[in-house]
């Protein structure tokens, strides 16, 4: 594997799964792949699950990891080329990231949706430059328009709970302070609607996704309805996607939030969410407090997903 972007760089999805499962039985058993290789983590943006659990996973696999958290210490970095470099960006993206790639046999990348230009985010300008001139395999850590690994994580969990061979599970909408990327929802979609399951989305409208990821999924603008006999919740929030209002919040709607009465609609469903969630804004204490959450298991299996695309890509090296 050279790049882990999105649900078709791991081909098969069943036996990605099961080699997912396997590795998380035994995180210890493949430690010869990575020794004397080195593993170079790059975050353009904050993180928690994403740092520890690719950190921990390149350790698994016994490789040396580093860190770069390119807003701290890094010298500011151009990322367009014809400028003159006049102002207070000191080195260009086209020399630092072969100089990175020169230090490491693997690049993991975190560079989020700037809401600046859709177009920019849309063609992942940064991960690309990272594929295009690093020269080495590169996967996403939570790129523009893709959460990968997250949504790898997130199937993992369903595989271990759900009760049924084709549980029905929504993604909805629920209502945030910030504008946030559409990265989490798009990859949720990407590998749901290749998974085997009964897969809806629910949001206001004007909250349309990419038809990209949407691809035929069911959506319901009725969040009760679509709601009704969910076997699981995954609650997110995104930004607007369409022009004019790419970028943009359209609503704070908190009749949105996933309460006790909401998951009441459902059967008995699991509540599920990426991490991290602003409470009642998202979701309510009491429901992510409930036994029915996974979200400490869905963050634990970061490190699985993490350590299944690495182990793929130390194979391939
Ligand atoms: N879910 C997730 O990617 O968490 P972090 O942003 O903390 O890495």
């Amino acid at each position: 594997m050279r790049t882990y972007t999105n649900v078709k760089d791991l081909g098969g999805l069943k036996a990605a799964v099961k080699e997912a499962l396997e590795i998380k039985k035994n995180r210890f058993a493949y430690k010869h792949l990575g020794e004397n290789k080195t593993l170079l983590m790059v975050f353009f943006n904050s993180s928690l699950r994403t740092r520890l659990s690719t950190q921990k996973a390149g350790m698994n696999l016994g490789m040396n990891t580093m860190v770069l958290d390119i807003n701290q210490g890094a010298w500011k970095l151009e990322t367009e080329r014809g400028v003159i470099m006049d102002g207070d960006k000191s080195e260009h993206i086209l020399e630092a990231i072969p100089v990175m790639g020169s230090y490491c046999d693997i690049i993991g990348v975190r560079a989020f949706a700037q809401f600046e230009n859709k177009e920019d985010d849309y063609n992942e300008k940064i991960l690309n430059q990272f594929i295009q001139y690093s020269g080495r395999p590169v996967f996403s850590m939570e790129a523009a328009t893709g959460h990968p690994l997250q949504a790898f994580a997130d199937l993992i969990t369903i595989e271990e709970y759900k009760k049924k061979a084709r549980p029905k599970v929504v993604l909805t909408w629920a209502p945030h302070p910030k504008a946030l990327p559409q990265a989490v929802p798009n990859s949720f979609a990407d590998f749901m609607n290749e998974a085997d399951v009964d897969f809806v989305i629910t949001h206001p409208k004007g909250y349309e996704l990419d038809p990209k990821f949407v691809r035929g999924t069911k959506v319901e603008y009725d969040q009760n309805k679509a709601l009704e006999a969910a076997d699981f919740v995954y609650a997110k929030n995104w930004a607007a996607y369409e022009e004019p209002n790419y970028g943009k919040i359209l609503s704070k709607d908190r009749s949105w939030t996933v309460t006790t009465e909401k998951m009441g609609l459902t059967d008995t469903a699991y509540f599920m969410h990426c991490l991290p969630v602003r409470r009642n804004m998202i979701v309510s204490d009491d429901v992510i407090e409930s036994p029915q959450s996974l979200v400490i298991p869905e963050a634990a299996n970061r490190e699985i997903s993490a350590q299944t695309v690495l182990k793929r890509m130390l194979e391939s090296l």
